[in-house]
């Protein structure tokens, strides 16, 4: 009770039990496929506080509960030796609820619930002899394109033959909205909901949705050895659209795309604004080389930040999720449409077949990223990560509980990538000719205190400073991000720069992004802290013994929608996950 610092208040006393999944059981007659008990008479608490940290750094709403006179049986959570472990479980399908208009959180036309199964498995890997092989999509061969279109064309054929099969194109693009748009709440935590992005567990959910979504469609063809191809945006052979998405006849189309990046355009990963196609795939480049090595400081910077049960969703976005993953979205989603359907948006990005190409590229950079010689640990050991559970339907349309620690060894899931160069390994920008320190303090820089907290409506500079004169191990950290999640969110960071060329980025004083794919959640806003690592930043603009630097954020997409509470320079924290 040592936490139990909030005064809470118990609206209504509907019981919510506190159901395992396994103990679901309901008949799976069709009528029941898509009724969900409505979501109005459930426990609601209300809370006035301040939840205190663990001393893990870790929300803990446990506590809090204990307060409410065990109605989740609190005397037995106490003396379990484990209660402490409070790793995100699988959602209860039989209540999930309505996943939401994102702007004016009206219900949307469609119901993303999937269906009920009265029983849960939990999955066992099969034992794989021959790896799947995924190849970039720009390459594929005629041969292999016509089994992928075979199989998607089943896969969207089984919507119309049984709306309610699991392995239906459209039950798999609901997947996705379920698990993003607040359809399923935290297992004992009504008002929480389950969010598989902005936190740590947006690799691991994204790699078992894609394992199912591709041993389906081997089923649906009757060959165990399909791979699904990856949209190789890193690369610049693969800078625009692959063109096997972009024939109209071809079950890989789709109409809810912007027209005007449809191939030969190059897609811009910074949302950089470049119009020079050169320019574009040079920035692309440093983007990637920033994203995966040079500002991340730690396992979490990459990963996404740590998210435990009864804790607030969104804790943070990794460097990949909110670089090239978000701009991928949103380049290929139409912004004629109301959310930036289809890829623009969560709920509606399953939609499109390209996603989950494009989500194979996202897998990759952390399979490449995992296998980096940098000196920030790759494996996160902590067991409210490694039991992380969510539930899928695979192949035979078994439901399957699946752990986030079993996606570690992607091998063991049966498929590897395609070995293709990877161009931006090495992609440092080039040092600064001039290296002084900055010659001129720009006249509208003024410092932190000054000018914190404060919205992104215009370019920003600021004086920042240094956690010790010339020290070089340091880390940016922009404090306390708010924005409109409902908005997509853009802004990029320059340190010590006075070329004000915000359209190039393979530049030394590039430090890093922060950007957002629109999405609803209980609370429309949501609060993030990035950190951006420097060091690499400032061997090449040579700090010397400054004690500050002059910081730039410049605002990309909706700067009026964002502010930022604070800014800072910290010595880099020691290496740990
Ligand atoms: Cu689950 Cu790229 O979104």
């Amino acid at each position: 009770m040592a936490y139990l610092q909030s005064s809470c208040m118990v609206l209504t006393t509907t019981p919510h039990h506190h159901t395992s999944p396994s103990s679901q059981s309901f008949s799976a007659k069709p009528s029941h496929f898509f009724t969900h008990p409505n979501r109005t008479h459930r426990l609601q608490v209300s809370c006035n506080s301040s939840e205190k940290q663990t001393p893990q750094g870790k929300l803990d709403r446990r506590n809090m509960l204990l307060g409410l006179g065990g109605l989740y049986g609190a005397s037995n959570l106490a003396s379990n030796p484990h209660s402490n472990a409070a790793p995100i479980e699988p959602p209860e399908f039989n209540k999930c609820g309505e996943a939401h208009e994102l702007a004016t959180n009206d219900l949307l036309d469609i119901n993303c619930c999937p269906p009920l199964s009265d029983t849960i498995i939990d999955y066992k890997l099969p034992n794989f002899t021959k790896l799947r092989v995924r190849p970039p999509a720009h390459k594929v061969d005629k041969e292999y394109l016509a089994k992928f279109e075979e199989a998607i064309r089943r896969m969207k054929a089984l919507d119309k033959s049984d709306p309610t099969d699991p392995r239906g194109f459209m039950q798999q693009a609901n997947i996705h909205c379920a698990y993003c748009n607040g359809a399923h709440d935290q297992v004992g935590y009504p008002n929480l909901d389950i969010q598989v992005h902005e936190c740590w567990l947006f690799f691991p959910f994204h790699r078992w949705y894609l394992y199912f979504y591709e041993r389906i469609l081997g089923e649906l063809i009757d060959d165990p050895t399909f791979a699904l191809p990856f949209w190789n945006w890193d690369n610049p052979k693969g800078m625009q659209m692959p063109k096997i998405f972009d024939t109209e006849s071809s079950p890989l189309y789709n109409k809810n795309r912007n027209p005007k990046n449809r191939p030969p355009t190059i897609i811009d990963l910074g949302s950089s604004g470049a119009s020079e196609d050169l320019q574009k795939v040079v920035n692309n480049l440093a983007v990637m080389y920033s994203e995966m090595i040079r500002s991340v400081n730690s396992t979490v910077d990459f990963m996404g930040k740590p998210y435990i049960a009864g804790q607030s969703p969104r804790p943070g976005m990794g460097s990949s999720e909110r670089g090239s993953h978000t701009q991928a979205h949103v380049f290929v989603g139409n912004p004629k449409n109301k959310y930036y359907e289809d890829m623009g948006n969560f709920y509606s990005a399953g939609r499109d077949p390209l996603f989950y190409s494009h989500h194979a590229n996202v897998d990759r950079m952390w399979s490449i990223w995992e296998r980096l010689k940098t000196d920030v640990p790759k494996d996160i050991n902590d067991p409210d990560y490694l039991n992380a559970s969510f539930l899928f339907y695979d192949e035979k349309k078994r439901l399957v509980r699946v752990k986030v620690a079993d996606t570690l060894d992607y091998k063991k899931m049966g498929y590897e990538y395609e070995k293709v160069d990877i161009p931006w390994l090495n992609y440092k920008p080039s040092k600064k000719a001039a290296k002084t320190k900055i010659r001129q303090i720009p006249s509208d820089a003024k410092k932190a205190e000054e000018m914190f907290p404060l919205t992104l409506n215009k370019i920003v500079r600021v004086l920042v400073n240094k956690s010790a004169k010339g020290q070089a191990d340091e880390v940016l950290v922009l404090e306390d991000i708010e924005t409109d999640t409902t908005k997509f969110i853009k802004f990029d960071v320059f340190v010590n720069d006075e070329d004000d060329k915000a359209d190039e980025l393979d530049r030394a004083e590039y430090a890093g992004t922060f950007a957002q794919v629109s999405h609803k959640t209980k609370d429309k806003k949501g609060k993030s802290t990035i950190n951006l690592k420097l060091t690499e930043l400032y061997e090449d603009i040579d700090i010397a013994d400054d004690d500050f630097v002059v910081v730039t954020i410049i605002p990309r997409s909706n700067g009026g929608d964002v502010t930022i509470g604070g800014i800072k320079i910290i010595p880099s924290p020691p290496k740990s996950a």
